[in-house]
């Protein structure tokens, strides 16, 4: 992996950082850790829904936010992208003056990995701005320290995670696969998925989750009717009891001819794998026309991770 700086000096700023969404390809969870974590075989796939965080020098950190959902994105520092700040500045001795404006487009607390995403832009956008040149390897270990999911909205494309999901391998991708995505109203917390995740599982045997040979085939070989039969998410039981009403979202997305239907992650948004751009279109007008989602949203995967598009 290469080094992500982008010049020796620092920018006077802004820097504006590009982050993709995710959607979870396969999601295979296991018992639970002592830790309380559980492990994963986690299949992250990048898609063209982005976040775009710009960092301006300020003379403190603040955090500004706009788009939709926008207004349930925490703005002190317990948001992602500010505690991502404040790690860099901390190992390298800075102060973190830092305004950080996101721009979101990824559905807020939907399963697409939009905190993650901002804060994978946030670490990317400082670095590039204080001119740090923090090495790649240390990046993606700030990153793991951040959250299970930030790793990989920094590498983008798709990549098999392990352990809690923070230990990447990339995974090829030999063509370009087509979605719509079902923004639902309203969020839901990863957290209370996992605690549903459990209560539906015990007293039942998890088996050790292990990555699939045949999704990884239809991913190298850009096989969507093939990767429409591997699509699998253990969350998906535990979302659908915690959020009844997105059976009728994915009934309306597979009767509308979706390849394939599932949840994205922890939810509540849905994914919804379609042939082509025209069925895309097809497919998300009949989801909205449903009323069983407040928005549906064409994206193409794969996308690349974390990228800096403007810098000052
Ligand atoms: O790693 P991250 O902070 O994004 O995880 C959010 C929450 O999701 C954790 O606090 C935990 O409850 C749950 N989680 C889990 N097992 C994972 C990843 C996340 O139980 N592998």
């Amino acid at each position: 992996m290469s080094d992500t700086s982008q010049g020796a000096a620092a920018a006077p700023g802004p820097v504006t950082v590009r982050v993709p969404a995710k959607v979870n390809v396969q999601l295979a969870v296991g018992a639970p850790r002592p830790d309380g974590f559980h492990p994963l075989a986690n299949v992250f796939l990048a898609v063209g829904l982005y976040d775009e965080v710009t960092a301006t020098p300020a003379p403190e950190l603040r955090i500004t936010c706009t788009g939709p959902g926008s207004d349930q994105v925490p703005l002190d520092r317990t948001n992602l992208a500010a505690r991502a700040a404040l790690a860099l500045a901390e190992l390298h001795g800075l102060a973190p003056g830092v305004h950080l404006h996101i721009a979101k487009d990824i559905p807020v607390a939907g399963g697409m990995a939009g905190g993650s995403a901002d804060a994978a832009g946030a670490l990317l956008a400082c670095d590039t701005l204080w001119g740090t040149r923090t090495p790649y390897a240390q990046l993606l270990d700030i990153c793991a320290e951040l959250g299970s999911d930030v790793p990989f909205s920094l590498v983008g494309g798709a990549a098999l995670g392990v352990g809690r999901g923070e230990l990447l391998t990339p995974w090829q991708v030999g063509g370009e696969f087509h979605w719509v995505f079902a923004v639902a109203d309203g969020g839901l917390s990863t957290p209370a998925v996992y605690r549903e995740f459990d209560r539906l599982a015990s007293g039942t045997d998890v088996p050790e989750p292990a990555a699939s040979d045949a999704l990884r085939t239809a991913l190298r070989t850009g096989d969507a009717t093939a990767l429409a039969a591997t699509l699998t998410n253990d969350l998906q039981p535990a979302a659908l009891s915690l959020r009844p009403s997105l059976t009728a979202t994915l009934t309306a997305g597979t009767e509308a001819g979706a390849l394939a239907a599932l949840v994205s992650g922890s939810g509540p948004t849905t994914a919804f794998l379609v042939k082509d751009a025209e069925a895309a279109g097809r497919v998300a007008e009949s989801l909205l026309a449903s009323g069983t989602c407040v928005a549906a949203r064409p994206a193409v995967s794969p996308a690349p991770g974390a990228t800096v598009v403007v810098k000052g």
